[in-house]
């Protein structure tokens, strides 16, 4: 260790414990903070600054009861949580440190990052970051977790629940809650990376908010910056990633969008599959074959010649979708967000002018008229839905590298957790 990190850690730590103790207070150096000094010339007058100084100061986790897991993510457990002074409910996410060799993990850095940079109303709220002291004195090894104002469902769990009617005011509502927070990343330079429904949350009084920022990156201004393409959940994941475009920009999110605004009829991720090929194929049955001439330069991405892409299917969307969906302008947005080109797909701000967010019946504020008449918290992981489920409790994938999908259940696994091989 050199000596300046030895004064980071050592004489401050033993400085600012004696501060507690004694007030600020000037003191005698200890013989080891003199023997530092000699080293590194620190005047007794810096010292005392040192001790003045206030650190920041990080709450011990146990002042949160936890009193139920609500979800099991890639990168470690949610807890949801009581703050035992003021009675607020939170949500705990503990941070997955089993791979770091020490520290704060990189993942959970950029997390934490984007989130303070992403202040906004249909944006998950980081209150604060918690620690627990390791049990084992040998490893002093901490747990981190992060802390969020606690939102009662997820989507994903919320559809799952056949008691939870949506009318037209609700899809509106919901998805100009999320087309608004997905504008607010997207205008802050963000990429989010992992739309779903499991990520989006809503809150006890209606309001959605976009969570799990885990993937979120900054977009890069320089052009040709390249990404990793192993990224979103595979239901939701665009056809230029799954053909390996490493150059790709907010429309991958955009195509998340259209994907989770037709599970708000659907009540299940509308194209399930289960390797990237298949993945590929339904994406195609849909919105027809991934061809040149409705996408071009398609033919330029590194999978193209690789993967078995079908040909002369027709799109479909606005009539495998309209016959579920009884309304043109939500057929018709979806279609929109579902664009094959990336180039084509519109962003978030395009969508929210669309004519289905301006006829009636029109958007409210929130959907706390929905919510009322649900009595019992709804999340994917305690609904044993969606990507997590059969995945066992506590299997959640290890962390390495950006990876976070393919995660979907097997087909064995469809009928347990209440999803069907739809192809709409
Ligand atoms: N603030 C919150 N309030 C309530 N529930 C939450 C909150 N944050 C997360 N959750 C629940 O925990 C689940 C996992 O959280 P999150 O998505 O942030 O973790 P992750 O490890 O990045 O997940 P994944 O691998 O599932 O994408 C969410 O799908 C949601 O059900
Ligand atoms: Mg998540």
């Amino acid at each position: 260790m050199s000596s300046s990190q030895s004064m980071e850690n050592g004489p401050r730590n033993a400085a600012h414990q004696q501060s507690q103790s004694n007030g600020a207070q000037s003191r005698v150096p200890t013989d080891e903070e003199v023997a530092l000094m000699e080293k590194t010339k620190v005047t007794t007058s810096l010292l005392e600054y040192i001790d003045r100084f206030k650190l920041p100061y990080m709450n011990d986790v146990s002042c949160y009861e936890k009193l139920l897991k609500i979800g099991q993510g890639t990168f470690g457990e949610v807890f949801k949580a009581r703050c035992k002074k003021t009675g607020r409910m939170v949500a705990l996410k503990k941070i997955l440190m089993e791979n770091e060799k020490e520290g704060f993990p990189i993942t959970a850095l950029r997390e934490v990052k984007m989130l303070q940079q992403l202040k906004h109303q249909h944006i998950t709220e980081l209150i604060e970051i918690c620690s627990s002291k390791s049990g084992n004195p040998q490893k002093e090894r901490a747990t981190f977790y992060l802390v969020f104002t606690f939102c009662e469902h997820d989507l994903a769990g919320l559809l799952s629940n056949k008691k939870v009617q949506l009318t037209m005011t609700h899809c509106k509502t919901l998805m100009k809650h999320l087309l608004s927070g997905l504008h607010q990343i997207h205008h802050s330079s963000i990429l989010h990376r992992d739309m779903k429904a499991a990520n989006v949350l809503i809150t006890r009084d209606g309001v959605l908010k976009l969570a799990d920022f885990g993937l979120a990156r900054p977009i890069f201004k320089q052009r040709n910056h390249l990404y990793t393409n192993r990224v979103v959940t595979l239901w939701y994941r665009p056809p230029e990633l799954l053909l390996g475009e490493r150059e790709y920009g907010p429309a991958i999110d955009i195509w998340g969008a259209g994907c989770i605004m037709a599970e708000l009829w659907t009540r299940a991720p509308i194209l399930q599959g289960d390797t990237e090929q298949k993945q590929l194929q339904l994406i195609s049955q849909l919105c027809g074959s991934i061809v040149p001439e409705v996408w071009p330069e398609v033919d330029k991405l590194p999978l193209f010649r690789q993967m078995e892409l079908p040909q002369n299917l027709n799109r479909i969307v606005t009539t495998r979708l309209g016959s579920i969906i009884k309304d043109s302008n939500a057929v018709n947005l979806i279609d929109r967000l579902l664009t094959l080109n990336p180039a084509k797909r519109g962003s978030a701000e395009e969508a929210l002018d669309h004519t289905f967010f301006f006829t009636t019946p029109e958007p409210k504020e929130d959907v706390r008229d929905l919510m009322a008449g649900i009595h019992q918290s709804l999340f994917e992981y305690t609904q044993g839905r969606g990507a997590h489920a059969g995945r066992g409790r506590g299997g959640g994938q290890p962390h390495n590298g950006p990876v976070r999908a393919p995660n979907p259940p097997r087909q064995n696994n469809l009928a347990n957790t209440g999803y069907h091989d739809m192809v709409f």
